[in-house]
């Protein structure tokens, strides 16, 4: 037999080819573009760690999101920065604060924006963890589960009677799901639907983040609620429970060093599958462009293809708008 029968290498010889045999696309409708929200007019506080996302007021809020739209991103996913912080996080659920207010605006400027908003005390509590705390004993904090899911639900409550489409709730705390499903349906809004965070790791890819949305823990870590980056199985679990209580998408986060756990969920769940893009998978290619070290685009855009390939159905990332951008200029 000639050597070699099979040449994989035939079906690459062009742009074309290439593209007719491509396994998987992305599209700007693949992407929701986070946003934080906080109090004042006209205030844009640039994330030092996060070049090119800033915390901005209602006004750069819907701005923000205007141009989203105008490149083809459906949906947003708002955090929020409140004036103050208490023990409990009671700015959660402030129908004035800047997460409900954004909400309304975005609702009104852009009728067909989906806004989903994330649920978590982390941004409202003083401590910074996701729940108020029972103690915190040699460096552990210990939020305390059942008492965290009313105000969850509050929380959730409170972005539905703002316009929200879709509530995520983010704080990993067990329940929560049916909790705010219970909570929204008893209210009314039957209609809202609810993301769960389903399979999110304490992560160390969280650490921009939490300099936007000034929400890292005083003391402690959230390892006592967040996932364990050993654990597969228990991704698995997370999941089943979380359908269980009603969720109607799932998420798995971070995205990249866990697109093994995106995959086997996206193969065992019949749901829609997200993943998030986290602060650091961001600020990783952003420190490496500037430093000259990789091809930005293309890095961004092998990154996103990736999160895709492995089985996501849309994607959080704050890549959105230049992911959308590089795509409108033709097939990466
Ligand atoms: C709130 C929340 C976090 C992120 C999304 N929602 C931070 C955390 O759990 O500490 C992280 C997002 C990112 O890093 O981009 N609990």
């Amino acid at each position: 037999m000639p050597f070699p029968i099979e040449r994989p290498r035939r079906l690459r010889r062009t742009a074309t080819l290439r593209r007719m045999v491509r396994e998987t696309t992305l599209s700007a409708a693949d992407f929701v573009l986070p946003l934080f929200a906080c109090g004042g007019k006209g205030v844009r506080r640039e994330i030092k760690s996060m070049p090119g996302v800033a915390q901005l007021s209602v006004d750069g809020i819907v701005k923000e999101a205007k141009l989203a739209a105008s490149v083809g991103v459906p949906a947003v996913i708002l955090f929020g920065i409140p004036e103050d912080k208490d023990a409990e996080g009671s700015r959660g659920w402030d129908a004035s604060g800047p997460v409900a207010v954004s909400v309304a605006e975005i609702k009104s400027a852009l009728p067909e924006m989906l806004v989903i908003t994330d649920v978590c005390m982390c941004e409202y509590t003083d401590h910074g963890h996701c729940g108020p705390l029972t103690r915190v004993k040699s460096g552990e904090a210990c939020v305390d589960n059942d008492r965290t899911l009313d105000l969850l639900a509050r929380e959730a409550l409170c972005h539905a009677r703002a316009g929200a489409d879709i509530v995520a709730p983010s704080d990993m705390m067990d329940g929560r799901v049916g909790h705010i499903r219970a909570a929204l349906d008893a209210e009314g809004f039957a209609d809202i639907a609810i993301l769960s965070y389903a399979a999110k790791y304490a992560s160390a890819f969280y650490g921009p983040f939490r300099e936007a949305a000034e929400s890292a823990p005083k003391e402690g870590d959230r390892r006592g609620y967040q996932m364990d980056p050993a654990n597969r199985r228990e991704a698995l679990r997370e999941v089943r429970l979380d359908l269980d209580e009603g969720a109607d998408m799932i998420m798995v986060k971070p995205a990249l060093s866990y697109l093994d756990v995106i995959r086997e969920v996206r193969d065992a769940v019949d749901v829609p599958v997200a993943a998030y893009n986290v602060s650091g998978e961001y600020s990783m290619v952003k420190a490496a462009a500037k430093a000259g070290m990789i091809d930005e685009e293309r890095a961004m855009m092998e990154i996103l293809l990736s999160i895709k390939r492995a089985g996501a159905d849309f994607i959080l990332t704050y890549h959105a708008i230049e992911a959308a951008r590089a795509l409108a200029k033709g097939p990466v």
